[in-house]
Protein backbone atom coordinates (compact mmCIF):
# COMPACT_ATOMS: atom_id res chain seq x y z
CA UNK A 1 0.00 0.00 0.00
CA UNK A 2 1.83 3.34 -0.80
CA UNK A 3 1.74 6.05 2.04
CA UNK A 4 -1.14 8.09 0.85
CA UNK A 5 -3.35 5.78 0.43
CA UNK A 6 -2.42 4.18 3.94
CA UNK A 7 -2.89 7.66 5.85
CA UNK A 8 -6.61 7.56 3.72
CA UNK A 9 -7.53 4.70 5.52
CA UNK A 10 -6.38 5.66 9.14
CA UNK A 11 -8.38 8.29 8.63
CA UNK A 12 -11.28 6.73 7.77
CA UNK A 13 -10.88 4.26 11.12
CA UNK A 14 -10.34 6.83 13.19
CA UNK A 15 -13.69 8.84 11.95
CA UNK A 16 -15.70 5.68 12.21
CA UNK A 17 -14.23 5.52 15.60
CA UNK A 18 -15.53 8.41 16.61
CA UNK A 19 -18.88 8.24 14.78
CA UNK A 20 -19.43 5.16 16.85
CA UNK A 21 -21.83 5.81 20.27
CA UNK A 22 -19.52 5.39 22.31
CA UNK A 23 -19.84 2.21 24.98
CA UNK A 24 -21.44 2.88 28.26
CA UNK A 25 -19.15 1.83 30.63
CA UNK A 26 -22.35 0.87 32.83
CA UNK A 27 -23.61 -3.10 32.11
CA UNK A 28 -26.95 -2.09 32.58
CA UNK A 29 -27.63 0.65 30.38
CA UNK A 30 -25.73 -1.65 27.71
CA UNK A 31 -28.32 -4.32 29.37
CA UNK A 32 -31.13 -2.21 28.74
CA UNK A 33 -30.22 -0.86 24.86
CA UNK A 34 -29.89 -5.05 24.48
CA UNK A 35 -33.18 -5.81 25.77
CA UNK A 36 -34.92 -2.74 23.29
CA UNK A 37 -32.41 -3.57 19.94
CA UNK A 38 -33.16 -7.53 20.36
CA UNK A 39 -37.33 -6.74 20.43
CA UNK A 40 -37.78 -8.28 23.94
CA UNK A 41 -41.11 -6.70 24.73
CA UNK A 42 -42.32 -7.86 21.70
CA UNK A 43 -43.20 -11.13 24.39
CA UNK A 44 -42.17 -9.22 27.63
CA UNK A 45 -43.86 -6.08 29.76
CA UNK A 46 -41.30 -3.51 31.71
CA UNK A 47 -43.03 -1.24 33.55
CA UNK A 48 -46.51 -0.69 31.33
CA UNK A 49 -44.63 -1.13 27.98
CA UNK A 50 -44.77 -4.59 26.10
CA UNK A 51 -47.15 -7.46 25.24
CA UNK A 52 -47.71 -10.43 27.53
CA UNK A 53 -46.52 -13.64 25.47
CA UNK A 54 -44.27 -14.32 28.44
CA UNK A 55 -43.79 -13.03 31.73
CA UNK A 56 -44.42 -9.20 32.99
CA UNK A 57 -40.72 -8.52 34.02
CA UNK A 58 -40.78 -5.68 35.68
CA UNK A 59 -40.18 -7.98 39.40
CA UNK A 60 -37.40 -10.19 37.53
CA UNK A 61 -34.79 -9.33 39.43
CA UNK A 62 -36.70 -9.92 43.01
CA UNK A 63 -37.68 -13.01 41.28
CA UNK A 64 -34.49 -14.81 40.06
CA UNK A 65 -30.95 -14.93 40.51
CA UNK A 66 -28.29 -13.61 38.31
CA UNK A 67 -27.02 -17.32 38.17
CA UNK A 68 -30.30 -18.41 36.62
CA UNK A 69 -30.88 -15.53 34.06
CA UNK A 70 -27.64 -16.21 33.07
CA UNK A 71 -28.47 -20.22 32.58
CA UNK A 72 -31.73 -18.66 30.69
CA UNK A 73 -30.44 -16.34 28.47
CA UNK A 74 -27.70 -19.28 27.19
CA UNK A 75 -30.28 -21.28 25.91
CA UNK A 76 -34.26 -20.93 26.90
CA UNK A 77 -35.22 -24.63 25.98
CA UNK A 78 -31.78 -26.34 27.63
CA UNK A 79 -34.47 -25.24 30.94
CA UNK A 80 -37.74 -25.81 29.16
CA UNK A 81 -37.87 -27.73 26.35
CA UNK A 82 -41.10 -26.70 26.00
CA UNK A 83 -40.19 -22.55 25.81
CA UNK A 84 -41.67 -20.43 23.06
CA UNK A 85 -38.97 -17.99 24.02
CA UNK A 86 -36.61 -17.97 21.37
CA UNK A 87 -32.61 -18.73 21.52
CA UNK A 88 -30.99 -15.41 20.48
CA UNK A 89 -27.45 -16.99 20.71
CA UNK A 90 -26.32 -13.83 22.61
CA UNK A 91 -22.42 -13.83 23.11
CA UNK A 92 -21.22 -13.75 26.76
CA UNK A 93 -20.93 -9.92 27.28
CA UNK A 94 -24.53 -9.81 25.70
CA UNK A 95 -25.53 -11.93 28.19
CA UNK A 96 -23.74 -10.44 31.34
CA UNK A 97 -25.20 -7.01 30.34
CA UNK A 98 -28.71 -8.62 30.14
CA UNK A 99 -28.16 -10.25 33.44
CA UNK A 100 -27.06 -7.02 35.16
CA UNK A 101 -30.28 -5.25 33.77
CA UNK A 102 -32.93 -7.71 34.61
CA UNK A 103 -31.23 -7.99 37.84
CA UNK A 104 -31.59 -4.50 38.20
CA UNK A 105 -35.56 -4.75 37.85
CA UNK A 106 -37.45 -4.89 41.30
CA UNK A 107 -40.46 -2.96 40.56
CA UNK A 108 -39.20 0.63 39.54
CA UNK A 109 -40.38 0.36 36.26
CA UNK A 110 -43.75 0.76 37.45
CA UNK A 111 -45.42 4.28 38.96
CA UNK A 112 -47.93 2.00 40.71
CA UNK A 113 -47.65 -1.56 41.27
CA UNK A 114 -50.61 -2.70 38.95
CA UNK A 115 -53.01 -4.43 41.91
CA UNK A 116 -52.33 -0.83 43.82
CA UNK A 117 -54.55 1.49 41.87
CA UNK A 118 -58.14 2.22 42.48
CA UNK A 119 -59.87 -0.13 40.58
CA UNK A 120 -57.57 -3.27 41.38
CA UNK A 121 -57.98 -2.43 44.86
CA UNK A 122 -61.50 -2.25 44.52
CA UNK A 123 -61.84 -6.04 42.94
CA UNK A 124 -62.71 -9.13 44.90
CA UNK A 125 -59.91 -11.11 47.02
CA UNK A 126 -59.84 -13.85 44.38
CA UNK A 127 -59.81 -11.81 41.62
CA UNK A 128 -57.27 -9.31 42.70
CA UNK A 129 -55.14 -12.26 44.11
CA UNK A 130 -54.56 -13.33 40.60
CA UNK A 131 -54.14 -10.08 39.20
CA UNK A 132 -50.88 -10.21 41.71
CA UNK A 133 -49.92 -14.15 40.80
CA UNK A 134 -50.09 -12.55 37.28
CA UNK A 135 -48.31 -9.38 36.92
CA UNK A 136 -45.98 -10.38 40.29
CA UNK A 137 -44.98 -13.23 38.50
CA UNK A 138 -45.85 -16.33 40.80
CA UNK A 139 -46.85 -17.11 36.83
CA UNK A 140 -43.43 -17.26 36.16
CA UNK A 141 -42.48 -20.50 38.74
CA UNK A 142 -45.59 -22.22 39.29
CA UNK A 143 -47.94 -21.99 35.83
CA UNK A 144 -50.75 -20.86 34.24
CA UNK A 145 -53.49 -20.79 37.48
CA UNK A 146 -50.76 -22.20 39.39
CA UNK A 147 -50.85 -26.09 37.43
CA UNK A 148 -47.15 -26.47 37.69
CA UNK A 149 -44.79 -27.95 35.08
CA UNK A 150 -41.91 -25.34 35.35
CA UNK A 151 -38.50 -27.16 35.79
CA UNK A 152 -35.85 -26.32 38.69
CA UNK A 153 -32.66 -28.20 38.91
CA UNK A 154 -31.83 -31.37 41.36
CA UNK A 155 -35.20 -31.23 43.13
CA UNK A 156 -37.38 -34.32 43.76
CA UNK A 157 -39.55 -34.77 40.54
CA UNK A 158 -37.60 -32.40 38.91
CA UNK A 159 -40.62 -29.64 38.62
CA UNK A 160 -41.46 -26.19 40.49
CA UNK A 161 -44.96 -27.07 42.83
CA UNK A 162 -48.20 -26.71 41.67
CA UNK A 163 -50.31 -24.77 43.62
CA UNK A 164 -54.08 -25.90 42.95
CA UNK A 165 -54.25 -28.66 45.96
CA UNK A 166 -52.65 -26.35 48.77
CA UNK A 167 -56.20 -25.30 50.44
CA UNK A 168 -55.72 -29.34 51.25
CA UNK A 169 -52.30 -28.82 53.24
CA UNK A 170 -52.55 -25.50 54.29
CA UNK A 171 -54.39 -23.33 56.79
CA UNK A 172 -54.96 -19.88 56.03
CA UNK A 173 -52.68 -18.77 58.16
CA UNK A 174 -49.86 -21.24 57.27
CA UNK A 175 -50.51 -20.02 53.49
CA UNK A 176 -49.77 -16.46 54.12
CA UNK A 177 -46.90 -17.33 56.39
CA UNK A 178 -45.59 -19.53 53.46
CA UNK A 179 -45.65 -16.75 50.83
CA UNK A 180 -44.34 -13.72 53.25
CA UNK A 181 -41.55 -15.89 53.93
CA UNK A 182 -40.73 -18.06 51.45
CA UNK A 183 -38.77 -21.12 50.95
CA UNK A 184 -35.94 -22.30 49.63
CA UNK A 185 -35.58 -26.08 47.71
CA UNK A 186 -33.65 -29.20 49.50
CA UNK A 187 -31.57 -30.49 47.03
CA UNK A 188 -32.29 -33.52 46.10
CA UNK A 189 -28.80 -35.02 45.37
CA UNK A 190 -26.68 -33.40 47.76
CA UNK A 191 -23.28 -34.21 45.63
CA UNK A 192 -25.51 -32.20 43.21
CA UNK A 193 -25.30 -28.13 42.01
CA UNK A 194 -28.19 -26.72 44.35
CA UNK A 195 -31.49 -25.66 43.20
CA UNK A 196 -31.03 -22.52 41.31
CA UNK A 197 -34.76 -21.42 41.58
CA UNK A 198 -36.08 -20.96 45.20
CA UNK A 199 -39.14 -19.31 46.73
CA UNK A 200 -38.73 -15.56 46.67
CA UNK A 201 -39.39 -14.00 50.52
CA UNK A 202 -42.45 -12.07 49.21
CA UNK A 203 -43.19 -10.33 52.16
CA UNK A 204 -40.43 -8.36 50.81
CA UNK A 205 -42.76 -6.69 48.09
CA UNK A 206 -46.00 -7.43 49.30
CA UNK A 207 -48.80 -5.88 51.97
CA UNK A 208 -50.49 -8.56 54.16
CA UNK A 209 -53.33 -7.77 52.59
CA UNK A 210 -52.20 -8.29 49.06
CA UNK A 211 -50.50 -11.50 50.69
CA UNK A 212 -53.97 -12.51 52.06
CA UNK A 213 -55.67 -11.48 48.14
CA UNK A 214 -53.16 -14.14 46.97
CA UNK A 215 -54.21 -16.80 50.04
CA UNK A 216 -57.54 -15.98 48.37
CA UNK A 217 -57.04 -16.87 45.20
CA UNK A 218 -54.81 -20.13 46.02
CA UNK A 219 -57.83 -21.79 47.30
CA UNK A 220 -60.38 -20.93 44.92
CA UNK A 221 -57.51 -23.01 42.44
CA UNK A 222 -58.84 -26.33 44.27
CA UNK A 223 -60.55 -28.34 41.64
CA UNK A 224 -64.35 -28.66 43.17
CA UNK A 225 -65.80 -32.68 43.91
CA UNK A 226 -67.96 -33.82 40.51
CA UNK A 227 -71.74 -33.65 41.74
CA UNK A 228 -72.62 -36.38 43.57
CA UNK A 229 -69.61 -37.61 44.95
CA UNK A 230 -69.21 -35.01 47.64
CA UNK A 231 -69.05 -38.38 50.23
CA UNK A 232 -65.80 -39.39 48.16
CA UNK A 233 -62.53 -39.76 49.79
CA UNK A 234 -60.70 -36.84 47.91
C1 LIG B 1 -41.44 -15.05 21.30
C2 LIG B 1 -41.64 -14.52 22.62
C3 LIG B 1 -40.45 -14.16 23.49
C4 LIG B 1 -39.40 -13.30 23.20
C5 LIG B 1 -39.14 -12.54 21.91
C6 LIG B 1 -38.62 -13.23 24.41
N1 LIG B 1 -39.15 -14.03 25.38
FE1 LIG B 1 -38.44 -14.24 27.26
N2 LIG B 1 -39.91 -15.62 27.65
C7 LIG B 1 -40.94 -15.95 26.81
C8 LIG B 1 -41.84 -16.88 27.47
C9 LIG B 1 -43.11 -17.48 26.90
C10 LIG B 1 -41.31 -17.09 28.76
C11 LIG B 1 -41.91 -17.95 29.86
C12 LIG B 1 -41.12 -19.13 30.24
C13 LIG B 1 -41.34 -20.38 29.47
O1 LIG B 1 -42.00 -20.39 28.41
O2 LIG B 1 -40.81 -21.40 29.89
C14 LIG B 1 -40.09 -16.28 28.84
C15 LIG B 1 -39.30 -16.17 29.98
C16 LIG B 1 -38.30 -15.25 30.15
C17 LIG B 1 -37.58 -15.02 31.38
C18 LIG B 1 -37.88 -15.67 32.71
C19 LIG B 1 -39.06 -14.89 33.23
C20 LIG B 1 -39.37 -14.91 34.67
O3 LIG B 1 -40.19 -14.11 35.00
O4 LIG B 1 -38.85 -15.64 35.48
C21 LIG B 1 -36.67 -14.04 31.15
C22 LIG B 1 -35.70 -13.45 32.13
C23 LIG B 1 -36.79 -13.67 29.75
N3 LIG B 1 -37.78 -14.43 29.16
C24 LIG B 1 -36.01 -12.71 29.15
C25 LIG B 1 -36.11 -12.37 27.80
C26 LIG B 1 -35.21 -11.45 27.14
C27 LIG B 1 -34.06 -10.73 27.81
C28 LIG B 1 -35.62 -11.38 25.84
C29 LIG B 1 -34.97 -10.60 24.70
C30 LIG B 1 -33.56 -10.92 24.47
C31 LIG B 1 -36.77 -12.27 25.70
N4 LIG B 1 -37.03 -12.84 26.90
C32 LIG B 1 -37.48 -12.45 24.53
C33 LIG B 1 -41.12 -15.47 25.53
C34 LIG B 1 -40.27 -14.62 24.86
C1 LIG C 1 -38.80 -17.72 41.21
C2 LIG C 1 -39.76 -18.79 41.24
C3 LIG C 1 -40.97 -18.62 42.13
C4 LIG C 1 -41.85 -17.57 42.14
C5 LIG C 1 -41.82 -16.32 41.30
C6 LIG C 1 -42.86 -17.93 43.09
N1 LIG C 1 -42.60 -19.15 43.65
FE1 LIG C 1 -43.73 -20.12 44.99
N2 LIG C 1 -42.36 -21.63 45.06
C7 LIG C 1 -41.23 -21.69 44.30
C8 LIG C 1 -40.48 -22.89 44.65
C9 LIG C 1 -39.16 -23.32 44.05
C10 LIG C 1 -41.22 -23.53 45.67
C11 LIG C 1 -40.83 -24.78 46.42
C12 LIG C 1 -40.06 -24.35 47.64
C13 LIG C 1 -39.47 -25.49 48.45
O1 LIG C 1 -39.45 -26.61 47.99
O2 LIG C 1 -39.00 -25.20 49.57
C14 LIG C 1 -42.40 -22.70 45.89
C15 LIG C 1 -43.39 -22.99 46.82
C16 LIG C 1 -44.55 -22.27 46.98
C17 LIG C 1 -45.62 -22.63 47.87
C18 LIG C 1 -45.67 -23.88 48.74
C19 LIG C 1 -46.22 -25.01 47.91
C20 LIG C 1 -46.33 -26.32 48.62
O3 LIG C 1 -46.79 -27.26 47.98
O4 LIG C 1 -45.95 -26.43 49.80
C21 LIG C 1 -46.60 -21.69 47.74
C22 LIG C 1 -47.92 -21.63 48.45
C23 LIG C 1 -46.13 -20.72 46.77
N3 LIG C 1 -44.88 -21.12 46.32
C24 LIG C 1 -46.83 -19.60 46.38
C25 LIG C 1 -46.32 -18.60 45.55
C26 LIG C 1 -46.97 -17.35 45.28
C27 LIG C 1 -48.33 -16.93 45.80
C28 LIG C 1 -46.14 -16.64 44.48
C29 LIG C 1 -46.29 -15.21 43.97
C30 LIG C 1 -46.49 -14.19 44.96
C31 LIG C 1 -44.99 -17.47 44.23
N4 LIG C 1 -45.12 -18.65 44.89
C32 LIG C 1 -43.93 -17.12 43.40
C33 LIG C 1 -40.83 -20.79 43.34
C34 LIG C 1 -41.44 -19.60 43.08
Amino acid sequence: MNRRLTLAVLALVAFAACARQPESADPIVRGRRDFEGLGCVKCHKLGDRGNEWGPNLTLVGFRKSPAWLEQWLKNPHAWNVKTIMPNFDLTKGQREDLVAFLSSQKGQAWSVYPWRTPQAEALSPVARGQLIFNEAGCVACHGQNGVGGYPNNNVAGGLIPSLTLVSDGYSKDELHAKIQNGSTPLPDDPSQPRPLIYMPKWGDQLKPDEIDALVAYLFSLHPKPAAGAANSDF
